[in-house]
């Protein structure tokens, strides 16, 4: 079964053609967020329509084989607004990490419990909604506003549709229902808007003539969430990190959404052969992009050169490279990214170690919270994403988590689950738990840091970030 997977991410477009035997094909273009004061970051729809377009035309011409499906795995919550009738995009898609729908919070802060209740979210600029309003009252009120795989979906196929996985990060859907909420679409001012069809991330939802006679098209999927489906964490309790353009840490929580109290959020895993799974997610909202504001400085010039710059000790530099806010357990879109402890003999190499040690630190700190909530601790980590290539920044996490982090097989998890998930579309026989391929971790990272010494680095990190939203306040 030969599958066309795009995993239409923020720093890039990937697509890879994929049968039973593994990857044929990839792949990739390179997007460039543009990011302006204010916290804007925005991304041009032509741009992303195009990588989407260019990297699957080039997968599938290398690959050379007839397609029996196009998934599609997507950013999440970038939003823009576009003609449903042409196709045209009216405004530029706003991206995840852009947070000037901060002060649309703000405004709503009194229906923060009542919209956890029914999202098991946070009211944050992340997510989609805020910026849906920010949209329609700041740049236009013509046309359907919607994330971008409904928009993308929609040049392929003409279709109006969003999975359930991607739509659980909207604050507009009934997280136990799956079902979008009035109540929810009230409060965000977003009454009488046109809202897409929810989907299954196993259902074919339409077909697409791109690449010559008609393909279904089926495997919509959140990234993060693809990425968890390709590295089986089927079970309750099983746990990735995904160390992209930010890093976000999903841990299988089963068929029952939890509303967790401790700053952790719930989405939709997946539905899958009309089940729907959940998955409690922790987010780190800048990891490569924090490694791109190094090489922006000239301190690095590649990710390639984190191992050979990064000390083998911070020297007490502590960082916590939140340009973009920090998400749980804090919530403060507007806390800033710092750097604390230099001294005079401070240079690069100290600095590159902080700032990895700040994300890997962020990390720990959601696994534990992940830990709290199931009662159990996560008895080792699945890891993928490109910054999963820097063995600092690796062995950081398994000395922070105590646990053993495993690297997936592919750099390519996301697309691989869109796969799978696609998979099941064509498969109605097919198991869920056969749908992923198998795979063996490339590599796998142990503890060498004590419990005692991982505990004391991991207070003084948390201290440092109290310090500095209280110096925020
Ligand atoms: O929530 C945003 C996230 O899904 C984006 O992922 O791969 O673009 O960092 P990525």
């Amino acid at each position: 079964m030969a599958i066309l997977a795009i995993d239409q991410g923020t720093s890039g477009t990937k697509a890879i053609v994929v049968d039973d035997s593994g990857i044929l094909a990839v792949a990739e273009r390179e997007i460039r967020p543009r990011y302006s004061a204010g916290g804007a970051v925005e991304q041009d729809p032509q741009e992303l329509l195009l990588s989407v377009l260019d990297s699957a035309h080039e997968a599938v011409d290398r690959a050379g084989v007839t397609l029996e499906a196009v998934a599609l795995a997507n950013q999440g919550e970038t939003v823009l607004a576009w003609d449903p009738e042409t196709g045209d995009p009216l405004t530029t898609a706003i991206s995840w990490q852009d947070r000037r729908a901060e002060s649309v919070c703000a405004e709503l802060a009194e229906h923060a419990d009542e919209i956890h209740r029914k999202t098991a979210l946070k009211l944050d600029p992340y997510f989609t909604a805020p910026k849906m309003t920010w949209l329609r009252r700041n740049l236009t009120r013509e046309g359907v506003v919607t994330t971008t795989d409904t928009w993308l979906v929609h040049q392929l196929t003409g279709e109006f549709v969003t999975d359930t996985s991607t739509a659980s990060r909207s604050l507009l859907l009934d997280i136990d229902r799956v079902a979008w909420d009035e109540s929810l679409l009230e409060i965000f001012e977003l009454t009488g808007e046109r809202l897409p069809r929810l989907v299954s991330s196993d259902e074919i939802v339409g077909m697409t003539t791109e690449f010559g006679s008609p393909v279904p098209v089926a495997g919509l999927i959140v990234d993060q969430q693809a990425a968890l489906l390709a590295e089986e964490c089927l079970e309750r309790g099983t746990a990735k990190c995904t160390y992209g353009t930010g890093a976000f840490l999903l841990v299988n929580m089963g068929d029952v959404a939890p509303r967790l109290d401790n700053g952790l959020t719930t989405s939709v895993a997946w539905t899958l052969r009309g089940q729907t799974t959940y998955c409690a997610d922790g987010q780190v909202y800048t990891a490569a992009s924090a490694v791109r504001w190094l090489c922006d400085l000239g301190i690095i010039s590649s990710a390639a050169d984190l191992d050979t710059i990064a000390a083998e000790s911070s020297d007490g530099v502590l960082c916590a490279p939140s340009f973009a806010g920090l998400a749980a357990p804090w919530w403060r879109p507007d806390a800033g990214a710092f750097l604390t402890g230099m001294t005079l003999s401070t240079g690069r190499p100290e600095i590159v170690r902080a700032v990895l040690e700040g994300i890997s630190a962020q990390v720990a700190e959601l696994a534990a919270l992940a830990t709290e909530e199931l009662g159990q601790p996560l008895l080792r980590l699945r890891v993928d994403g490109g910054l999963t290539r820097s063995r600092t920044l690796m062995q950081s996490q398994a000395d922070l988590l105590q646990a053993p982090i495993d690297i997936f097989s592919s750099g390519h998890a996301t697309a691989l689950g869109a796969a799978a998930a696609a998979r099941l579309a064509l498969d109605p026989d097919l198991d869920v738990a056969d749908a992923p391929l198998p795979w063996t971790p490339a590599h796998t990272y142990r503890p060498r840091m004590s419990a005692a010494e991982a505990e004391k680095f991991r207070k003084q990190w948390r201290t440092a970030v109290e310090a500095n939203l209280v110096a925020k306040e």
